[in-house]
């Protein structure tokens, strides 16, 4: 355990487990600096044949901690500081299988992040969210291409600027999860799902997931976005939003431009 993430290896599955439940697993810089070294590890070490991501609580994730942006956002920290980019940027360009097991809210990374696992499993009761225009963000992760590539431009519009959710089952029908189950499920099917993968050819298994992503391509969609992203944090708008929920109040962007 370091940085409220677990890491088990069992099998050629390594899990990581999100485990800060009482703030639901929102991402700090430290995690997200455990998260990116484990899956450098992972991409070299060859007995690890796939990543498992899953969290304890009652929910995946509520995204980055607000804190460490609002930091940025008064000036007390740099942009630089972002510790969640060199994880998106591992994640987009990890070549082995990634599984996810998602229950509860999955917000902002929370969601973008499974666009880059190539099994999830879902709770049909799931929520998924990543209400970026809220923040007076945008979107992260390459998910302004990989979303509507999957969902179509107006779900993704409405999720990334409206702050809809979609449960599970829609993030089953829309093909942004392998299956969606009973919660109690969900855990114990990724593992299954992970197992399964370890055990095939996985010079094969990296193959087609080289084909299936170009990660290049991927990779320039992060970074256009990233600085986008970081200018924003910088912004009036942003910070009014970081204080509205530290304060638990709903933000007033009426008289900002
Ligand atoms: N960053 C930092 N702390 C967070 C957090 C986040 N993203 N999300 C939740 N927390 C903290 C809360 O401040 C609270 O801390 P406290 O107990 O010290 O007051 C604790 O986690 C529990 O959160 P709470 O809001 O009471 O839980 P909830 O079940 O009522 O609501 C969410 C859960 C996820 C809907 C809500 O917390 C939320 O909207 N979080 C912000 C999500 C977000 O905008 N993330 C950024 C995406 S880019």
């Amino acid at each position: 355990m370091t940085e409220h993430i677990r890491i088990a290896q069992e099998g050629g599955v390594l899990t990581l487990t999100l485990s800060r439940p009482d703030k639901k697993n929102a991402l700090t810089n430290a995690m997200y600096g455990t998260l990116t070294r484990e899956l450098g590890r992972a991409a070299k070490d060859p007995t690890i044949r796939v990543v498992l991501f899953e969290a304890e609580g009652d929910m995946f994730t509520a995204g980055n901690d607000i804190a460490d942006f609002a930091a940025i956002a008064t000036g007390a920290k740099p942009a630089e500081t972002l510790a969640a980019h060199p994880f998106i940027l591992a994640l987009g360009r990890f070549p082995k299988p990634i599984v996810a097991a998602v229950q509860g809210n999955a917000v902002g990374i929370g969601l973008t992040m499974l666009l880059h696992c190539d099994a999830v499993f879902i709770a049909e009761d799931a929520r998924l969210t990543a209400p970026f225009a809220d923040l007076a963000l945008v979107p992260e992760a390459a998910s302004s291409w990989l979303l509507p590539a999957c969902a179509g431009h107006a779900r993704a519009y409405a999720i990334f600027a409206l702050g809809e959710a979609i449960d599970g089952r829609t993030a089953e029908r829309i093909g942004l999860a392998t299956a969606a189950l009973p919660a109690s499920q969900v855990k114990a099917r990724a593992k299954e799902g992970a197992r399964t993968l370890a055990a095939k050819p996985m010079g094969a298994l990296m193959e087609i997931k080289a084909l299936m992503r170009d990660s290049a391509a991927v990779v320039a969609v992060i970074e256009k976005e990233t600085e986008r992203f970081a200018a924003r944090l910088k912004t009036p708008e942003a910070a009014e939003a970081f204080k509205a929920f530290a304060e638990r109040r709903k933000p007033d962007f009426s008289k900002l431009s």
